[in-house]
């Protein structure tokens, strides 16, 4: 990549960042809480140029932000109490976790595997002129690398991510400073899974009830396996690093080496016959999923390289394989 892009906040800047992120690209955006670092969340190669960008070693899921809460209906499914956080704080600073909608085109990465989808309409005139310039849900992580604050300018998102992201759209200084208020209405209680700009109580005097406590989550306290029906875990044993294939095995290749015994193998995908981890990372929870499905009682993981993105792909590779 070469250097990223200052672009200015008026038509012809955000129709280019539009252009950017429907191929694919990446651009940080102003919100009224930080600088989002956005790709089309439809695309999951997209979405893995994020965890490259930001070298997160682990992936959770991501919001996605949309125009409206039209856009958002055919993304989530939203209940009672979901539809009335959405219709009082809707454009802000709120993220509500709900379950993915039949109509949902957010892709698998940006899921982090989950059935659930972290949805927020920004309320920031640029932001909501970009999301709909760009006509698609738009994942958006803070523009930050992984551990350092959370960029509120577009200088603090360069010194950041200069050269690693395609662009940034130069929109002064957001104004909430703290993230979204994350709420999750999966059925049963509203749970607060994070704090952030819209306050507890104003949440709490809307719905007439205590939010249950949350589960942290963010990228300072990722949600721990096993918690808020939270990562996808397969159902068969996963065994990594494996150089041949035992009997009944599905096996999940990557790069061209092929397996010794996989023609035995009850099913077989590649990550990326290229050893690419960026597509590989795009791959992983899809094909994680269909290996599941084949009815193999376990899933052999060729070795992974440990580097760039192959940090996040063997974080979730040794969490599916620890989780029983
Ligand atoms: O203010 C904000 O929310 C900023 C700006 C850019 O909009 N965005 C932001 O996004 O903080 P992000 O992707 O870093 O937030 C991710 C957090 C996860 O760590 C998790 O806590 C929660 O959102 N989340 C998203 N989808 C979820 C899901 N399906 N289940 C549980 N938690 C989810
Ligand atoms: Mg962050």
């Amino acid at each position: 990549m070469g250097r990223t892009a200052r672009l200015s906040a008026d038509e012809a800047g955000l129709a280019e960042a539009a252009a950017i992120l429907q191929r694919g690209g990446l651009v940080a955006f102003p919100t009224e809480t930080v600088y989002g670092l956005g790709a089309d969340a439809t695309q999951a190669e997209a979405v893995a140029g994020i965890y490259a960008a930001k070298e997160r070693p682990s992936f959770n899921p991501l919001i996605s932000h949309l125009e409206s809460f039209e856009a958002a209906k055919v993304q989530g499914t939203f209940d009672d109490t979901a539809r009335k956080l959405a219709e009082a704080f809707w454009p802000g600073p709120l993220t509500l976790v709900v379950p993915v909608a039949p109509t949902c085109t957010i892709s698998d990465l940006a899921r982090a595997g989950l059935d659930s989808v972290g949805l927020r309409v920004p309320a920031h005139p640029l932001a909501h002129a970009l999301l709909k310039a760009t006509g698609r849900p738009v994942a958006a992580p803070s523009a930050n690398r992984s551990g350092r604050v959370s960029p509120t300018d577009a200088d603090h998102v360069l010194s950041d991510l200069d050269g690693r992201i395609d662009a940034v759209v130069e929109g002064g200084a957001s104004d909430v400073g703290v993230e979204s208020t994350i709420v999750a209405c999966l059925g049963g209680a509203p749970r607060l899974l994070r704090p952030g700009g819209v306050p507890r109580e104003a949440i709490e005097a809307l719905i007439g009830q205590t939010l249950e406590s949350g589960l942290e989550g963010g990228e300072k306290n990722p949600l721990a396996p096993g918690m808020l029906a939270s990562h996808y875990a397969p159902r068969a044993q996963v065994r990594l690093n494996a150089t041949a294939i035992e009997a009944g095995e599905a096996i999940l290749l990557f790069g061209p080496e092929r397996m010794q015994g996989s023609e035995q193998a009850k099913a077989a995908l590649n990550l990326s016959k290229n050893g690419d981890l960026k597509e590989a990372a795009a791959h992983l929870f899809s094909y994680l999923r269909q290996l599941d499905a084949s009815g193999a009682q376990t899933i052999a993981v060729a070795p992974i390289p440990e580097t760039g993105l192959g940090d996040a792909i063997n974080d979730r590779l040794r969490r599916a394989a620890a989780e029983r």
